[in-house]
């Protein structure tokens, strides 16, 4: 069974504590912890919820030279942690040296080394800001692509994106470059600030490996029932 992550985004521990505690201790899920938890609780959120039998993919966008970037990833390949990031902008040599991290981390501390992603283009960031601030030509949808074909020349497993940017990822890289996909709202749901939505479903059928999924779960009014909705909402599509 597939499990969506769940975006954690709380400002601290008894907000997670509170949330937590609407689903069965035996239900393990697999929760996305980012800046806005990490930097207020640090390290012990995330050794605690995986003390409890979570997966969690700390969300935290590396983006520094390498050998800092190298560091970075060591340190939190000593939690445990399942998947980690970092921008795809800081190029191959910061990427590998993410990789590395992973590696020498896990075999340091003797642990499974966390599938390591990039993030490609922010998807807050317009056309405009791309040509004309950043000085990149060309679409949105090249530099993705682009960023996309750099992490995997550095040894990636894959990348965040927009579900509607998969097909084209996984036309590039192949189809087992993981797609990671946060913008995912299930039918009838609440857009919040999100406009290019997809739904569970379509996700899977389009190709997604993992989706986020924050508020959808965290506002509801009944939290584990949204999420077991979701969860087989994305396992319902077969191949
Ligand atoms: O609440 P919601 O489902 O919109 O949360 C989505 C999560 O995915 C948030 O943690 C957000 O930061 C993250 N995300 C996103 N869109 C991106 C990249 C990350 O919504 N392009």
């Amino acid at each position: 069974m597939h499990r969506p992550i769940i975006a954690l985004d709380f400002q601290n521990r008894g907000q997670v504590d509170s949330f937590l505690g609407n689903f069965p201790e035996e239900e393990k899920l697999y929760v996305k912890v980012g800046m806005e938890l990490y930097y207020a609780e640090g390290p012990e959120i995330v050794r605690s919820l995986k003390a409890k039998g979570h997966s969690v993919f700390v969300d935290l966008k590396c983006h520094d030279i390498p050998n800092t970037v190298k560091g970075s990833v060591y340190s939190l390949t000593k939690l445990g942690i399942d998947i980690v990031n970092c921008h795809a902008a800081g190029g191959i040599k910061m990427m590998e040296a993410a990789v590395e991290g992973a590696r020498e981390g896990a075999a340091h501390y003797k642990t499974t080394a966390p599938i390591v992603i990039a993030v490609t283009q922010l998807t807050s960031t317009s056309q405009e800001e791309l040509n004309e601030q950043q000085k990149i030509p060309g679409s949105i949808q090249d530099a993705v692509v682009n960023y996309a074909g750099l992490a995997k020349k550095a040894g990636l497993a894959g990348v965040v994106c927009s579900a509607q940017e998969v097909d084209l990822i996984k036309e590039a890289c192949g189809k087992d470059f993981v797609c990671l996909t946060p913008g995912i709202r299930p039918t009838g749901v609440e857009l919040g600030d999100q406009t290019r939505v997809m739904t569970p479903y379509a996700a899977r059928e389009i190709g997604s490996d993992f989706i986020v999924v924050g508020r959808p779960i965290t506002q509801a009014d009944n939290p584990y029932e949204a999420y077991l909705q979701i969860k087989k909402e994305w396992n319902s599509f077969t191949k």
